[in-house]
């Protein structure tokens, strides 16, 4: 009884949040955005706040990842015209990871429709680590596309005729989201595909489930490539910004996402975002968002704006511990969560 309970669970959730993140503030009459100044400042603030915080240590299961400077830190605001807001490391280049989880989700439904992502690959958080075989198991039939099963998952039912062309989609995809040509950190494709065993056991049991849709060592090829490739804090900002923008690219002004899809899109990261730390997160922060191991998180204020920070300490969940707390401020200081203002 108590497991069904605990299944179900979620499902409300993900309504709820989805009915939220879809009818955002200005169902309530428009909110004025908060003054430059105020975007500054807060950035200035949290990046102060937490410049010294040591907690947490950088992500060790790929090997080179121990390799970046720990102390790196950097905040932005970017909105959804485009303005750039920053203080700190923010032109840092480093692997995106998990954060190109939701965007490749967006390729998908894209390409098809968020329907598709439903039904093949499942939308209810696990309450699960991002790496849980355990979570898989229990969740055979529906994970979703922001832990690894779902992710490889995802980038298998990407529309394409070989691996080649499945690669430059996801590639290309991740650059339009983020407005620029973005490249693979080949050191760090060759430092996770060498040590990958986990996420080869992932994509081989969901073949064997009939729950992956391309060649099991293609679908890891490819999402480890997409794991691996180079981003900055400034570009996480502009790919959350193309999200609150209703899909479009605040600088290229290209349509990357219809917009009648941000919704459901949002509504993943809300309620899968921060893995087994999403409750956690959302009662918060309250903001929808995703988070990476090579210490990256984005999240979104739809609508208007994402704020995103870069910091390689990660907390038990993989999480970034400056980044988080200093997204969460931001978000608390302007008062934009998407159920209210949450200064706590
Ligand atoms: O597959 C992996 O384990 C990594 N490429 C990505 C994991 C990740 O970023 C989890 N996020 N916090």
């Amino acid at each position: 009884m108590t497991t069904i309970n605990r299944l179900s669970f979620p499902a409300a959730l993900a309504a709820t949040l989805a009915l939220a993140v879809g009818a955002p503030a200005f169902a309530r009459g428009p909110v004025p955005d908060p003054a430059v100044k105020d975007f500054q400042r807060v950035v200035d603030a949290s990046y102060a706040k937490y410049k010294d915080l040591k907690d947490g240590k950088n992500a060790d299961y790929i090997p080179i990842l121990t390799e970046t400077p720990s102390d790196l830190f950097g905040v932005v605001i970017v909105t959804k015209d485009g303005k750039v807001y920053s203080a700190g490391d923010v032109d840092y280049v480093f692997s995106i990871q998990s954060v190109s989880k939701p965007f490749t989700a967006a390729l998908v439904m894209s390409q098809q429709n968020p329907k598709v992502l439903k039904d093949k690959i499942g939308v209810e958080p696990t309450g699960m680590a991002f790496n849980s075989k355990l979570g898989l198991a229990v969740y055979e039939d529906s994970v979703n596309p922001l832990v690894n099963a779902g992710a490889i998952a995802a980038v298998s039912l990407v529309e394409a005729t070989s691996e080649e062309e499945r690669w430059s989609k996801v590639l290309q995809n991740l650059a339009d989201f983020a407005g620029r040509p973005l490249t693979v950190l080949e050191k760090v494709y060759d430092s996770e595909y060498t040590t990958a065993f986990g996420n080869r056991g992932i994509a081989n049991l969901l073949y064997n489930w009939g729950r992956l849709y391309s060649e099991p060592e293609e679908a890891l090829r490819v999402y480890t490539k997409q794991c691996s490739v180079g981003v900055s804090a400034k570009d996480l900002g502009v790919m959350g910004a193309t999200l609150a923008n209703g899909g479009v690219n605040p600088l290229t002004k290209k349509q990357v996402l219809p917009a009648k899809d941000v919704p459901e899109l949002l509504a993943v990261m809300a309620t899968a975002g921060f893995y087994d730390e999403s409750g956690d997160w959302m009662y918060t922060a309250g903001l929808p968002a995703k988070t990476g191991v090579g210490g990256g998180i984005v999240a979104v204020v739809p609508g208007r704006f994402a704020i995103a920070a870069f910091s390689p300490r990660l907390n038990e969940a993989g999480n970034s511990v400056r980044s988080l707390n200093a997204i969460r401020d931001i978000a608390g200081e302007l008062g934009v969560g998407v159920f209210g203002a949450n200064p706590n």
